[in-house]
């Protein structure tokens, strides 16, 4: 098959990395892609929104099948394009279409679906631009923290969590009111806090039957100890050793299949991951956000753990031929770990020379993210750089592989979390 994967970072890195080992694959394309990908396909200068520059490209090299790594391209329809364009409805397309999008796209909207389909996450209430005085009085009634949340994409800072009241109020009027989300914040999702374990479980769906993949745990906070800014993730472990078998039972039952089911009930076409961020709290787990799409650092071990051909996998979704069940998985822990410029998540510079890439890559996979090429030498071009995924049955040897890779990568002020698995008892 000739496939065309969309996306940038060390996620569609990983990505390529997997279907590259397909014995089904014929011609991998990435669009854009970075240079660690080169050595799984050809990188392309196809731009996802350039809507009919897409499809001249899939026609002219025959693509068999579509895969979406970020989720701007399906929550802007680039999906629905393909069902809708007769010349392109036959290839596999995999990411749901606007309206199951939606789901990460508008909380507002996922709020609903879950309250609607019975989904258990926390209580919640919405407003828009003309309701601040109601949504003032509704904080003021309700006990902190105070968790808010931009109804649109708002580029993973969307949500914000205030333990003062004062500081509540302020944020919502400038949400509603101000500049700072734009459009994303013309309605906010107010929402209980909830207290507990995160951790992030992952299906493949046809909108019938699911693919069950490995969990993953992510750190998303810039500093040791989950301290400071939150970020896209500074690094995963994969599985998670608290996910016993009835948890997962419970995940199963209480939150996959009614959400699998409830897209079926709504009538809403979905074929794609469905990344689900579940917290484990006193009275359950609960659902604290969906997302469309596969997790990045997340997807730098769930993919390095399954044990399948992945485009074997792919295609059954494609056909929406999906029999529910779990993804084979090798029987080891994965830790992936990013290595971030200097100043993320806030401003950094760009352009910074990397070096040790090749003898990194002796100890543990290198997914490239934020990086390009000039003059054939690695250089920045993002927030996070790269990250170092190892696996081993000893989740220790995993960790301690991951780290010492990263000894050998060197760019002037980059740096990465060093406790990554350590609250999960990896030494
Ligand atoms: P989200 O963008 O929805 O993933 O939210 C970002 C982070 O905010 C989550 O990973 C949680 O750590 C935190 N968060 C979101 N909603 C809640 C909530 N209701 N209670 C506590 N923490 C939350
Ligand atoms: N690592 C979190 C995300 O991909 O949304």
């Amino acid at each position: 098959m000739n496939v065309l994967l969309f996306g940038s970072g060390g996620r569609e890195s990983a990505f390529a990395w997997k279907i590259a080992q397909s014995k089904l694959l014929n011609e991998l394309y990435i669009a854009p892609g970075n240079p660690g990908v080169k050595e799984y396909g050809k990188c392309v200068d196809l731009k996802w929104d350039n809507f009919s520059q897409v499809r001249d490209f899939c026609l002219i090299k025959s693509i068999d099948m579509v895969i979406v790594g970020p989720e701007d391209p399906l929550v802007y329809g680039l999906a629905d394009y393909f069902s809708d364009t007769k010349s392109l409805s036959d290839i596999y397309f995999i990411g749901p279409k606007k309206q199951g999008a939606k789901l990460e796209g508008s909380k507002d909207f996922s709020k609903k679906f879950m309250q609607r389909h019975d989904i258990p996450t926390a209580s919640y209430q919405t407003f828009g631009k003309k309701e601040l005085t109601e949504a003032v009085e509704y904080l003021k009634n309700t006990l902190g923290p105070y968790v808010l949340k931009a109804d649109g994409l708002a580029a993973g800072k969307g949500v914000v969590i205030h333990n003062d009241l004062n500081d509540a109020i302020n944020e919502i009027t400038e949400m509603l009111h101000g500049e700072k989300f734009g459009e994303a914040s013309s309605r906010v999702v107010v929402e209980e806090f909830l207290d507990g374990i995160e951790f992030s479980v992952f299906v493949l769906t046809d909108g019938h039957g699911y693919f069950l993949l490995p969990e993953a745990k992510d750190y998303k906070r810039i500093q040791n100890g989950d301290k400071g800014l939150n970020t896209g993730g500074m690094g995963a472990v994969s599985p998670v050793p608290f996910l016993t078998e009835s948890i997962l039972n419970e995940v199963k039952q209480k939150i996959i299949e009614p959400t699998i089911s409830g897209l079926s009930k709504d009538e809403i076409d979905y074929v794609g991951f469905v990344f689900f961020g579940l917290i484990h709290t006193k009275r359950g787990i609960k659902v604290i956000e969906y997302n469309c799409r596969m997790g990045d650092p997340e997807t730098e071990v769930v993919l390095a753990r399954i044990n399948e051909d992945i485009m074997g996998v792919l295609k059954q979704a494609g056909e929406k031929e999906i029999i529910t069940r779990s993804l084979k998985v090798k029987e080891e822990t994965a830790i992936a770990v990013m290595s971030v410029s200097k100043g993320y998540p806030g401003k950094y510079a760009d352009g910074i020379l990397v070096r040790g890439i090749e003898e990194a890559s002796k100890e543990a996979i290198i997914f490239q993210a934020g990086t390009r090429l000039e003059d054939n030498k690695i250089l920045t071009n993002g927030g996070r750089v790269l990250c170092a995924t190892a696996l081993d049955k000893d989740p220790s040897i995993a960790r301690e592989k991951a780290y010492r890779s990263l000894m050998f990568i060197d760019f002037d002020g980059g740096f990465y979390r060093t406790d990554i698995g350590k609250d999960l008892g990896i030494k």
